[in-house]
C-alpha cells in the first residue's frame, strides 16, 4: 500500500505544485479532494509554466489518473477552459485519465454574485475571499436545500427541477442586499450549464468507487492538498479562512478515502510566510524586508493577482499546521529567495500579554494580540538556486533549515531552491 499527501501547513501558495509535480512519476493516480478554482498552482520544469487551478498536477503527465474527487467545487466553465489549454499544450486528455466525481457540488453565477454582495457589505473588514463563488457554493452544500451536484447537472431534467427551486430564491435573497442587482434566468443558465454538461459528461463518475478499487489494484496514490492548514475552515484562522478542511482532516471526507491508506504525509512549507486576503499575521514584515521577500519570491497570487502579504517564517502557526494534519515530515520551499539578507528571524514562540506560549490561538482577536518572540539567525549572502545536494549548501542556509526543522518538530525531506523541478535537493 503506497499513498502520500501533500498538505500546505501555512496559508496557502507553500509550493505544493511543485512537490505534487515531482513525487507524480511515483505515483498513478492523482487526487484533488478540496477547494475549487481559488487554488492557483505553479509547475514549471524544461522551461515551461503551467498554472493549474481545479486541475491536479497530475494532469501534466501521462502515465497518471486525475482525479476531481467529491469535496471539490466545481465551476464547469473554469474547468472547461482550463483543460482546453491543457489539451492544447499537451494533448488531449481522454476520460480515462481524468475522473470528476458524481458528488461533488457545482458553482454557479448567483454564487458569485452572492459573494461579491456578502464581501461588500464587510467592507474594510472583508474575508478577501477569491470571489469565486467558493465559500458559497459550500454553504448551499451544507445548507442542502439550495445544492446542486454534478450528478444534477449530467441529467438535464434533475437540473431544470432544480434550477427553478433555488433560482427564484437566489434572486430574492441577493436583490435584498444588492439594490442594482439584476435577476437570473432559470433558462439561461439551464442552457448554459446544460452546455457544460454535454462535455463534461464523459468525465464524471463515481470516483470513490474508483478510488476504493485502485486501492485493492494496488495502484499508488497521490493526494494533493490545496490551500493550507491554517485556512481550515475548523483549525484555522476563523472567520479569514475558506469554507473546506484545508488541513490533512479533509482528506477522508473530501475524498472518500480513509487517510488510514497514506503512509507518507508530507507537510509543505515556505521558507518565510505569506498570506492573501485579510486576517491578522503576526511575523508580516510591512516594510522594506516584506517588500524584497515579495519582489524575489514574485509573491503575487496566481489567481487573483493580488500582493500577496509577507514575513518572517512563524514555526508556532507552522508547527500547529504539522500536528494538525499528522505529518511525517517537511519540505522546505523558497530558501533561495532569502539568499541576500544578512539576518533572517525565525518566530519560535508568541508573547501573549507578558506570558510566553507556542499554543495557536483559537481566535483571531487573540492572535491579533500575539508578539512574535523571535530567534535571529545569520544569512547565508550566496545564491543557492544552482546547489543540487545537502552538503553543498552553506552552513548558515543549512542551519536554518535545521532550525525550521527543530522548531515545527518535523525532520526535513525536501529542500527547495528554486522553482523548477530540477531545483530540489532530495539527499
Ligand atoms: P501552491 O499553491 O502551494 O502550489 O504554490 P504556488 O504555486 O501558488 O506558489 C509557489 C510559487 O513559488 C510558484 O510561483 C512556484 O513556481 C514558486 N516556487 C516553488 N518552489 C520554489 C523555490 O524553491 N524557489 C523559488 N524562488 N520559487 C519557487
Ligand atoms: P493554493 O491552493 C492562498 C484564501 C483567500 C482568502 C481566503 C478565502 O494556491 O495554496 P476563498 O475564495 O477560498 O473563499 O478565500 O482563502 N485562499 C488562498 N490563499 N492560496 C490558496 O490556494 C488560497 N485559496 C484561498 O485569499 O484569504
Ligand atoms: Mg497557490
Amino acid at each position: 500500500m503506497t499513498a502520500t499527501s501533500v498538505i500546505g501547513l501555512q496559508w496557502g501558495d507553500e509550493a505544493k505544485g511543485k512537490i505534487v509535480d515531482l513525487l507524480t512519476a511515483e505515483h498513478d493516480v492523482v487526487v484533488r479532494y478540496l477547494g475549487g478554482n481559488n487554488a492557483g498552482h505553479t509547475v514549471i520544469f524544461d522551461g515551461e509554466t503551467y498554472k493549474l487551478s481545479l486541475l491536479p498536477a497530475g494532469i501534466l503527465h501521462s502515465h497518471v489518473v486525475s482525479v476531481i474527487a467529491t469535496g471539490v467545487v466545481i465551476n464547469p466553465k473554469a474547468f472547461l477552459t482550463e483543460l482546453a489549454g491543457i489539451v492544447e499544450r499537451r494533448g488531449e486528455v481522454p476520460p480515462e485519465r481524468l475522473q470528476i466525481s458524481d458528488r461533488a457540488h457545482v458553482i454557479f453565477p448567483y454564487h458569485t454574485a452572492e459573494e461579491a454582495a456578502f464581501e461588500k457589505a464587510r467592507g474594510g473588514d472583508a474575508i478577501g475571499t477569491t470571489m469565486r463563488g467558493i465559500g458559497t457554493c459550500y454553504r448551499d452544500k451544507a445548507g442542502r436545500t439550495h445544492a446542486i451536484r454534478m450528478g444534477d447537472l449530467t441529467h438535464p431534467d434533475r437540473l431544470r427541477r432544480r434550477l427553478e427551486e433555488v433560482v427564484p430564491q437566489k434572486n430574492r435573497a441577493i436583490a435584498s442586499l444588492d439594490d442594482e442587482f439584476t435577476p437570473f434566468s432559470v433558462d439561461e443558465i439551464f442552457e448554459e450549464y446544460c452546455g457544460y454538461a454535454d462535455q463534461l459528461r464523459p468525465y464524471v463518475t463515481d470516483t470513490t468507487a474508483f478510488l476504493h478499487r485502485s486501492i485493492n489494484e494496488g495502484r499508488r496514490l497521490l493526494f494533493e492538498g490545496a490551500q493550507g492548514c491554517l485556512l481550515d475552515i475548523d483549525h484555522g484562522t476563523f472567520p479569514y479562512v475558506t469554507s473546506s478542511n484545508s488541513s490533512g482532516c479533509g482528506i477522508h471526507s473530501g475524498s472518500g478515502v480513509s487517510e488510514r491508506v497514506i503512509n507518507r504525509m508530507i507537510g509543505i512549507v515556505k521558507a518565510y510566510t505569506t498570506r492573501v486576503g485579510g486576517g491578522p499575521f503576526p511575523t508580516e514584515l510591512d516594510n522594506e524586508i516584506g517588500q524584497h521577500i515579495r519582489e524575489v519570491g514574485r509573491e503575487y497570487g496566481t489567481v487573483t493577482g493580488r500582493p500577496r502579504r509577507c514575513g518572517w517564517f512563524d514555526a508556532v502557526a507552522t508547527g500547529y499546521g504539522a500536528r494538525l494534519s499528522g505529518v511525517d515530515c517537511i519540505a522546505v520551499m523558497l530558501v533561495d529567495v532569502l539568499d541576500g539578507l544578512d539576518e533572517i528571524q525565525v518566530c519560535e514562540a508568541y508573547d501573549f500579554n507578558g506570558v510566553r506560549t507556542t499554543d495557536f490561538p483559537s481566535h483571531v482577536e487573540d492572535l491579533a494580540q500575539m508578539k512574535p518572540i523571535y530567534r535571529t539567525l545569520p544569512g547565508w549572502k550566496t545564491d543557492i538556486t544552482g546547489i543540487r545536494k545537502r552538503a553543498d549548501l552553506p552552513e548558515n542556509a543549512m542551519r536554518y533549515v535545521d532550525t525550521i526543522s527543530e522548531l515545527v518538530g518535523y525532520p526535513v525531506e525536501i529542500i527547495s531552491v528554486g522553482p523548477d523541478r530540477a531545483q530540489t535537493i532530495l539527499d
